[in-house]
C-alpha cells in the first residue's frame, strides 16, 4: 500500500518536469459520447447500394427494405431511443433458421461467459426463435450489465470510427436482416450477427473492459496503429478463440454466428496460434472465406493484459482516460490533467486503505 504512494509521488515529481505537448496534428476523434453524432454516419456503403454478387442485388423489394433501415440508422442520434421495428415473416423466419441451427452448437462451441448470457437475454430482451429482439431492449440490458449501449448503423464503418465507439461503450449495430435466399450465409454484418455473435460478450464485464480499452487505444492514433489495432479487434472480437476447461470454445462474433465456420474453427483442423497482439496484428484479415489462422487467448484477461503492453508501444504524444461520469475522454497531456488522476488514485487508495483497516479490526488482527 505504501509503494503505491511512493509511486504516486515519484510520478508527480515527473509530472512536474514535464510540459504541454503541442496536438495540432492529432487526428479528430470524438472527446464525448454525443461526437459519436459527428462519425457514426461515415459509412463506407449502406442502404440499397449492394454488391452484384450480394445474394439481394436483383430482390427489389428487399433493396426498398434496405434503403428503410438505412434511414433509420442515418437519422439516429445519441441519447434518443432506437427505433423500434415490425419485423417482416420473411426476417423472422429467416432470423429463427439462423437461431435454431446456431443454438445446436453453442453449448459445445461457445465459451462459457456467451453461455451464462444467453439465458437472460432470452428472459429480459426476446431472444426466440419465432422473434428478432429489438436493438433497443438490448441496450437497456447491456447498460446495466456493463454500461454498453448501441447505436444503430446503416453499414460498415471505417476501424477508426468504429473502434472510436468502443472507447465509449458504444456498439455500432446494423438493424437489417440478411437476405432470406440463403439464411446461412451473409457476406455483411446483419442484425443477426450482431444479436447472437456480439451482444452476449459485450454483457460480460471482462470482455467490455477489453472491448473499450482496444477502442481508448484508437483515439488520435496514426492510420497505420489503427489498422493495427482493427486487426486485432478482428482476430479477437470476432474470430477469437479461448480454452476453458482444456477444451477449445469461440468467443468471437463473426465465429459465434456462422456455423460453417463456428465448426471449421474448432473441428482440429483449423491453424490455431496464441494470441500476440506484435504478431496478430500483421496477419491478414479474411472477409469471404473462412480465416487461415485463429487465435487463441487463456483468457479475456490474458488478452486484456496483453493489448495493454501493445496499446503502450502506439505512437501517440498523450494519453487518454474514460470519464464514466460524464461519459468523455481526458486527454492526459499537461501536468493539470494528469495531477487530477492522480488525486482520484489517492482517494481510490483512501478507500482501498479504510476497507482493509475495517476488515482487519473485524477479523481481530
Ligand atoms: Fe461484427
Amino acid at each position: 500500500f505504501s509503494v503505491l504512494h511512493i509511486n504516486i509521488k515519484r510520478l508527480l515529481i515527473t509530472i512536474r518536469l514535464s510540459f504541454c505537448l503541442d496536438l495540432s496534428d492529432v487526428p479528430w476523434f470524438p472527446k464525448k459520447i454525443s461526437d459519436l453524432d459527428k462519425c457514426a454516419n461515415r459509412v463506407l456503403m449502406y442502404g440499397s447500394d449492394l454488391d452484384a454478387d450480394h445474394p439481394g442485388f436483383k430482390d427489389n423489394v428487399y433493396r426498398k427494405r434496405r434503403k428503410y433501415f438505412a434511414d433509420l440508422a442515418m437519422t439516429y442520434k445519441h441519447g434518443e431511443p432506437i427505433p423500434r421495428v415490425e419485423f417482416m415473416t420473411e426476417e423472422v423466419q429467416t432470423w429463427g433458421v439462423v437461431f435454431r441451427e446456431l443454438n445446436k452448437l453453442y453449448p459445445t462451441h461457445a465459451c462459457r461467459e456467451y453461455l451464462q448470457n444467453i439465458p437472460l437475454l432470452s428472459q429480459h430482451c426476446g431472444y426466440r426463435e419465432d422473434n428478432i429482439p429489438q436493438l433497443e431492449d438490448v441496450s437497456c440490458f447491456l447498460k446495466e450489465r456493463t454500461g454498453f449501449s448501441i447505436r444503430p448503423v446503416a453499414g460498415y464503418l471505417s476501424p477508426r470510427d468504429f473502434l472510436a465507439g468502443l472507447a465509449f461503450r458504444v456498439f455500432h449495430c446494423t438493424q437489417y436482416v440478411r437476405h432470406q435466399s440463403d439464411p446461412l450465409y451473409t457476406p455483411e454484418p446483419d442484425t443477426c450477427h450482431e444479436l447472437l455473435g456480439h451482444v452476449p460478450l459485450l454483457a460480460d464485464p471482462s470482455f467490455a473492459q477489453f472491448s473499450q480499452e482496444l477502442g481508448l487505444a484508437s483515439l488520435g492514433a496514426s492510420d497505420d496503429s489503427v489498422q493495427k489495432l482493427a486487426t486485432c479487434y478482428f482476430f479477437t472480437v470476432e474470430f477469437g478463440l479461448c480454452k476453458q476447461e482444456g477444451r477449445l470454445r469461440a468467443y468471437g462474433a463473426g465465429l459465434l454466428s456462422s456455423i460453417g465456420e463456428l465448426k471449421h474453427a474448432l473441428s482440429g483442423n483449423a491453424n490455431i496460434l496464441p494470441f500476440n497482439p506484435e504478431v496478430t496484428c500483421k496477419q491478414e484479415c479474411l472477409i469471404t472465406t473462412f480465416q487461415d489462422v485463429y487465435f487463441l487467448s487463456e483468457s479475456f484477461e490474458e488478452a486484456k493484459g496483453k493489448m495493454r503492453e501493445f496499446a503502450k508501444t502506439i505512437k501517440r504524444p498523450f494519453t487518454v482516460r474514460y470519464n464514466p461520469y460524464t461519459q468523455s475522454v481526458a486527454v492526459l497531456k499537461d501536468m493539470p490533467s494528469i495531477s487530477s488522476v492522480v488525486e482520484e488514485l489517492r482517494h481510490d487508495l483512501d478507500i482501498v486503505g479504510d476497507a482493509l483497516q475495517r476488515l482487519n479490526k473485524h477479523m481481530g488482527i
